[in-house]
């Protein structure tokens, strides 16, 4: 009787185990690149002038934007509308390109390398908040 309580609590002992690991899959190396996005987009300054992307696209990018008095567009739908024509780049740009012309000009910074963890990272945090927004390359911001 002894033995059988000591065996079945080490069985349950070795499903806790087990369990742990299946729980942790949820992050997927992709929810890890979309959480370090969400961060770097709310805190880097990319050693710039202090400035992060939320001091201009607040709310993670999930609504309206501002730059003092001037309203700017919500990123929402900004990974479901690149490539597209930037009037002040005078060519297509990419999303990642976007992104970079963002940490020169928007923070003063050093943009991250194409390729880069970084860029990886804020690009999968901006595809994430457009999941489910209709591909449109071209299209109007939202
Ligand atoms: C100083 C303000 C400022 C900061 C800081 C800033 N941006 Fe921007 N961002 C803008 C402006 C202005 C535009 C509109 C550019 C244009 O088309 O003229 C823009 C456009 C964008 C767009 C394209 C939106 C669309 O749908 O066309 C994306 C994506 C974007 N920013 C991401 C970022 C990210 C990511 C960061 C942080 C690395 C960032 N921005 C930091 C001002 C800023």
């Amino acid at each position: 009787m002894f033995s059988i309580r000591v065996s079945s609590a080490a069985f349950g002992a070795t499903l806790l185990f087990a369990a742990a690991p299946s729980a942790g899959a949820a992050d997927s190396p992709l929810d890890i690149a979309v959480a370090k996005g969400a961060r770097l987009f709310a805190t880097a300054t990319f050693d710039g002038n202090g400035r992060t992307c939320e001091t201009c696209h607040q709310n993670g990018g999930k609504t309206p934007g501002q730059i003092g008095d001037r309203k700017l567009p919500s990123l929402l739908n900004a990974a479901a509308i690149f490539p597209r024509f930037s009037r002040g780049a005078g060519q297509v740009v990419t999303l990642e390109g976007q992104l970079q012309t963002c940490v020169r000009g928007g923070l003063g910074g050093t943009p991250p390398q194409l390729g880069s963890p970084d860029l990886v990272a804020l690009t999968a945090y901006l595809g994430s908040i457009a999941n489910g927004q209709q591909i449109k390359i071209g299209g109007e911001p939202k």
